[in-house]
């Protein structure tokens, strides 16, 4: 899918699709002679958000068809805004057109700019626009898009702000689509190997390198935690370490992204119920919104210096695999005594947080992992639970979240949960007890990180879909890309 963006008087450019409100499609129909034909098309329409209307045009028209997004001439709130460009970008993928024309420039949404709808916009389309079909053994009858282009229409006043967001967006789009393709494949195919061999794709950017810490050398460095989880699999364990130098200062501190890349989670000898386990290919998902985020900001060259750690690992039970009731030793020195092998992801995550935190000095640490079924419970597939102790990270990540739609919600990581990890036998025990599930994972990756700014993304719920939909959602790519966007100055 290319971007770009198209000045111009609307009828006299050409276009397999024009998206538009009512009142364009309305001026464009009349100034190419088919005003009868739209005012015919257009008695039963219902002009309110989440409504559309296809018009085809004759054939000699520049303009085929015209895509009627309603609800959209007034002024609309940013939710019935969404709400209009969902539906319509989902009407346009199943259209047989190869391009499309976006003439939404002049809605008004209240208290946004021209930048914001065009990346909203941007996100829409290639959240809708998005297949997976890499493991058919046949193409599909019908394909599930024939769109390849999609151009933004911009005036004098918004063209600087629609090319910018035009720019971001498809840097986005790269990293969102990355971000789905790796959660959707296989275990038997993503597993750790193939995480650091996608990895290494990024490093074409000479601002990009990529290596990883083998078991030994993690043995070496005492990652006891990490190396309990990949203890049982056959497949070794990686840690991915990507360093992106985009900042004007080489020695500028890097702002440290970490994900949790299970590549399956059985639960280990704590195993698993069998329903729905293979939902838990998933379990890499908040690695793959951190490679995507990364992808992201490579391909829009951000002025930052990027680091990016994936933790990998399967968890499998086997006569190798870690016991409960195992004690381990960390990167940091602290001892752990793993009561449950099923509560992996901040075992894996605790050697990559202090390990991040002593070897690159970051300015701040964001941690992105599908951590806890409670987080579900608690928050459902709407919000990511966002967990920090620095507020001003914190506001930054939630208003990130907003602005792309991308949303998190701030939950607790007080003192006060912290004596429910005690351990009788070690420093700290891996599960707790009294509830807060969420809470009690992201208090023990607090201990990890302790004179750090740092935040923890659980993904659980908002990283994939499951049942019928099924999928990765690419989740939280668009926050990530946001708040880093952001933080490059805008
Ligand atoms: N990967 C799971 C969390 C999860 C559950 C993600 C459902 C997506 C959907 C994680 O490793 C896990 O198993 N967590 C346990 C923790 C418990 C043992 C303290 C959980 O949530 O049950
Ligand atoms: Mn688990
Ligand atoms: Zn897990």
């Amino acid at each position: 899918m290319k971007y770009s963006t198209k000045t111009g008087t609307l009828s006299e450019l050409r276009t397999d699709v024009l998206i538009a409100s009512r009142k364009t499609a309305e001026s464009t129909a009349r100034a190419l002679g088919s005003r009868e034909l739209l005012t015919a098309a257009i008695t039963d329409f219902k002009d309110k958000p989440g409504e559309v209307l296809l018009v085809n045009l004759p054939a000699k028209s520049g303009v085929r068809r015209l895509l009627i997004a309603g609800g959209t001439d007034g002024t609309l709130s940013e939710t019935d805004f969404r709400k209009a460009l969902r539906t319509t970008a989902e009407r346009l993928k199943t259209l047989p057109a190869k391009n499309a024309l976006w003439a939404l420039t002049l809605a008004r949404v209240t208290g946004k700019d021209a930048y914001w709808k065009a990346s909203t916009a941007l996100t829409a389309l290639s959240t809708a626009l998005y297949a997976f079909d890499l493991h058919k053994s046949k193409p599909a009858e019908t394909p599930a898009t024939t769109i390849t282009r999609v151009d933004f229409h911009a005036d004098g006043r918004s063209k600087s702000q629609i090319s910018r967001a035009v720019r971001h967006g498809q840097a986005a789009k790269s990293g969102l689509d990355w971000a789905r393709d790796l959660g959707n494949q296989p275990p038997n195919i993503c597993d750790p190997g193939f995480l650091l061999k996608e990895s290494r794709k990024l490093a074409k950017d000479p601002a990009v390198t990529v290596s990883a810490l083998d078991e030994k050398r993690m043995t070496e460095l005492g990652m006891g935690a990490f190396l309990s989880v990949s203890r049982g699999s056959d497949k070794p364990g990686k840690m991915i370490i990507i360093q992106y130098r985009g900042a004007k200062k080489a020695k500028d501190a890097p702002i440290v992204l970490v994900g949790k890349g299970i590549t399956f989670d059985t639960g280990g000898i704590s195993l698993k119920p069998g329903a729905a386990m293979d939902e838990m290919k998933f379990d890499m998902c908040g690695a793959a919104s951190v490679l995507g985020a990364t992808r992201a900001v490579i391909e829009a060259r951000l002025p930052i210096n990027l680091v990016t750690i994936v933790a990998a690992a399967e968890n499998m039970p086997s006569g190798r695999a870690t016991r409960p009731g195992d004690i381990v030793s960390t990167h940091s020195g602290k001892t752990v005594e793993i009561l449950n092998t099923d509560a992996e992801g901040r075992l894996v995550l605790c050697d990559a947080l202090s390990y991040a935190a002593e070897r690159f000095k970051p300015k701040v640490i964001i941690d992105v992992a599908t951590l806890t079924g409670a987080i579900i419970v608690a928050l459902g597939a709407q919000a990511s639970g966002l967990f920090s102790s620095d507020d001003a990270l914190a506001q930054d990540l939630l208003a990130a979240g907003e602005f792309s739609g991308d949303r998190a919600w701030r939950m607790p990581v007080w003192e006060e949960y912290q004596p429910s990890l005690k351990s009788p036998f070690a420093d700290v025990a891996n599960i707790g007890t009294g509830g807060a599930g969420s809470v009690l994972a992201a208090c023990f990756l607090a201990r990890f990180v302790e004179k750090q700014r740092w935040a923890h993304l659980d993904v659980a719920g908002t990283a994939f879909q499951g049942g019928t939909t099924k999928g990765a959602t690419g989740r939280p790519v668009s926050l990530l890309f946001r708040y880093l966007v952001d933080q490059a100055g805008g």
